[in-house]
C-alpha cells in the first residue's frame, strides 16, 4: 500500500494567495495544478522542437529565459512565446544570467502577483557587487564609465542607479521584456520604473511578438505592443508544449464580462474566439503527436462563439465543439476551463453525458454566495440562478465533480453575506475551492466602492472558509475509499514504486505500483485512503482502449 502523502495539498491551502498561506495565482479559467508532474528538462524541450522541424532562421545560438506567473492561460501563452523564439533559432536556458533575452510573462489579477514582477526586475543585477554596493551607499567606488553618466544628488540617486543598471545590462547585450497582464496594465510606465526593460507587450498584442522581437534584434532599444482593439487570437505555427501529458489549447481569448473587481477585461481585451475548424485541426495534430488529453482554455471558455460557419451559415456552439473534440480519434480526455455561470447550460451537461471522453469535472466560479454581493460584483446571476446550474450537473447521468473560485472581503460584504458564502459551500459540496481575499485593482469599478473590509478581517474570513471547505473535501474524498478510478499517470515520486496521476474528475491520486514505466499510461487505481486534497490507492490494472 502506498504511504500517505497528500501531494495535492496546495490545491486547497495554496488557494488564498493573499491569505495566510501563499501559492500560485490562478485566473478565472485556470485552476492551478498541484501534482508532482514530471516535465521535460529545458534541454529536452529545445531538442524536441528542433526535431519537430521548426525553422531555425536568423539567430542560431542566441538564448532566452522565460518565467511565467499566473494562470494556465499565461502558462499556455508562454508555450507559444517559447515556440516563436525557438522557431527563430533561440535556445531556452534556465537562468536569466545565461540568457540574452530575459522575459517575464506576468499576472496582475491580484496586487501581490503584480508586485512580483517588479521585484524580479529589480533582481536583474549584472552590476558587479562592488558597484552595486556603491549605488546602495550612494558613495565612493565609482568607475570612470559611470562618471560619464553623471554623479547623483541624493534626490536622484534612484534614477541614477537605474541608469547605471540600464547601461550595464545593455552593454551586456541583454534584452529584457515584460509580457502579459502587468505589461498591458502598466504600459510604457514600466520603462520609467525599470529603464533596463526594452520590450513591453500585453497578451492581446502577442500576434505582434515575432515582429517586435525582430525589431529588437535589428537594434531598436524599446518596443511595445499594447493594443487591445484586436480581433485576432494568438496562433503560432509552433507551440513548445511543456506538459507531456496534457495539451492546452486556447479557444477564446479576452473577456467581455466586466466583473467589477477584475482587471482581465482591461489586460486581455475583448472576447475573440478561434475558428472551430482550426481548433479541430490542431486537436487532430495533437492526437497524432501522441497527446491523449486536451484542455480547452478561455477566461470564459463556454462563452465560445465560433467566428466561422460550419455549414449553411450555422456556427458551432461550445457544447458542439466539446463533442467534436471528444470524437477526434486518439483523444481520451477533454477538459475545459473556466466556465462562466451565465453561459453554462443544459447542453454542456448533455455533452458530458453523451461523451465519456469529456471529463466529469466543471470549474464554475461563483465568487460569493450572497446575491447582494454578486450584484455588486456585476456577476450577472443570483445565488438561486447559480444553484440552478449546479442542479443541472447534480442531475447528470454520471457524477460531475464541481470546483469553484470565491472572493472574501469584497467591499460591503457583511457578516451575513459571508455566512451565505459558507452556506453555499455546504449546499453545493464542492470538490475543491480556490479562495481569495479581495484585492483592489487599478481601473476596476469596485476600487471606488465604499465599505472596504480591513485586511485582518479578510484574512479571518478566508481562514474560516478554507477550514469549512477542507472538512467538506475530507468527507467527500473519504467516500471514494474502495472505489476504482481510471487514472492518467503523470507523475513519478522519488520514492520507489510511487506514482501519481489525475482522475477524470481531476482528483490527484498517489498510488503504489512496482511497474517500471507508467508515465503517460492510463491505469485503474483502487482508492485505499483519502485526504482533503488527494487520494491514495493501489494500481489494480491497466486501461485498454480499443481502436477508437
Ligand atoms: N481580488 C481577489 N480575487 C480576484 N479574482 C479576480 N480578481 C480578483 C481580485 N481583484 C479571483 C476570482 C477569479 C480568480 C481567478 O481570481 O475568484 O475567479
Ligand atoms: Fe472572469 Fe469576470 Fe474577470 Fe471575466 S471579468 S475574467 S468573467 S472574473
Amino acid at each position: 500500500m502506498g504511504k500517505t502523502f497528500d501531494i495535492g495539498l496546495e490545491r486547497l491551502t495554496g488557494a488564498g494567495v493573499s491569505g495566510p498561506v501563499s501559492g500560485p495565482d490562478v485566473s478565472e479559467g485556470a485552476g492551478m495544478e498541484a501534482s508532482a508532474t514530471v516535465g521535460a528538462s529545458i534541454e529536452e524541450k529545445n531538442r524536441t522542437l528542433k526535431t519537430a522541424g521548426c525553422g531555425t532562421h536568423g539567430l542560431e545560438g542566441e538564448t532566452f529565459y522565460l518565467e511565467t506567473f499566473g494562470c494556465q492561460m499565461n502558462d499556455h501563452d508562454s508555450e507559444k512565446v517559447a515556440g516563436v523564439l525557438l522557431a527563430r533559432g533561440y535556445r531556452q536556458v534556465e537562468t536569466p544570467e545565461a540568457a540574452k533575452v530575459i522575459l517575464y510573462n506576468t499576472c496582475s489579477i491580484r496586487e501581490k502577483a503584480a508586485q512580483k514582477v517588479f521585484s524580479r526586475l529589480g533582481e536583474l543585477r549584472p552590476v558587479e557587487e562592488a558597484e552595486r554596493k556603491w549605488i546602495e551607499d550612494n558613495g565612493a567606488g565609482l568607475k570612470r564609465a559611470d562618471r560619464e553618466i553623471g554623479v547623483p544628488g541624493v534626490e536622484d540617486a534612484e534614477q541614477w542607479a537605474g541608469r547605471v543598471k540600464t547601461r550595464r545590462l545593455q552593454s551586456a547585450g541583454k534584452i529584457i521584456g515584460v509580457l502579459g497582464c502587468v505589461a498591458q496594465q502598466e504600459g510604457e510606465g514600466i520603462f520609467e520604473r525599470a529603464p533596463w526593460v526594452s520590450l513591453v507587450c500585453g497578451s492581446a498584442s502577442y500576434r505582434k511578438l515575432p515582429q517586435l522581437i525582430a525589431e529588437l534584434e535589428a537594434g531598436n532599444r524599446r518596443v511595445t505592443g499594447l493594443d487591445t482593439d484586436t480581433d485576432e487570437t494568438f496562433e503560432t505555427e509552433i507551440t513548445r508544449r511543456d506538459n507531456p501529458f496534457r495539451a492546452y489549447l486556447t479557444i477564446i481569448e479576452g473577456c467581455d464580462k466586466a466583473c467589477s473587481y477584475c482587471v482581465v477585461p482591461f489586460t486581455r481585451g475583448p472576447e475573440r474566439s478561434r475558428a472551430s475548424a482550426s481548433i479541430l485541426e490542431e486537436v487532430r495534430q495533437l492526437a497524432e503527436a501522441g497527446y491523449s488529453e486536451v484542455q480547452l482554455l478561455g477566461q470564459t471558455v463556454n462563452s465560445y462563439a465560433d467566428p466561422t460557419p460550419i455549414s449553411k451559415g450555422r456556427k458551432m456552439r461550445f457544447s458542439e465543439l466539446l463533442a467534436a473534440v471528444a470524437e477526434v480519434r486518439g483523444i481520451r480526455r477533454v477538459r475545459f476551463t473556466t466556465s462562466h455561470p451565465r453561459d453554462f447550460g443544459k447542453d454542456i451537461v448533455e455533452a458530458i453525458e453523451a461523451h465519456p471522453t469529456i471529463c466529469d469535472h466543471v470549474h464554475l466560479p461563483v465568487q460569493s454566495g450572497s446575491t447582494a454581493v454578486l450584484r455588486a460584483m456585476a456577476r450577472t446571476y443570483t445565488r438561486e440562478e447559480y444553484l440552478e446550474k449546479i442542479a443541472l450537473m447534480k442531475a447528470a447521468k454520471r457524477p460531475i465533480s464541481i470546483t469553484t473560485d470565491m472572493i472574501v472581503g469584497f467591499p460591503g460584504e457583511t457578516e451575513r453575506d459571508f455566512e451565505e458564502t459558507l452556506s453555499l459551500l455546504d449546499e453545493v459540496q464542492y470538490d475543491s475551492v480556490f479562495a481569495f481575499k479581495y484585492s483592489p485593482r487599478p481601473n476596476t469599478p469596485s476600487l471606488k466602492m465604499a465599505d472596504a473590509i480591513p485586511e485582518e478581517e479578510k484574512g479571518r474570513r478566508l481562514a474560516i472558509l478554507m477550514d469549512r471547505q477542507r472538512e467538506i473535501q475530507r468527507v467527500r474524498n473519504e467516500r471514494t475509499v474502495g472505489e476504482t478510478f481510471e487514472v492518467l499517470v503523470d507523475g513519478k515520486s522519488r520514492r520507489e514504486n510511487q506514482w501519481s496521476g489525475h482522475t477524470s474528475s481531476n482528483r490527484v491520486v498517489n498510488f503504489a505500483s512496482p511497474e517500471q514505466e507508467l508515465l503517460g499510461d492510463y491505469v485503474q487505481v483502487k482508492v485505499v485512503s483519502a485526504m482533503p486534497n488527494s487520494l491514495v490507492g493501489e494500481m489494480v490494472g491497466r486501461v485498454e482502449f480499443g481502436n477508437q
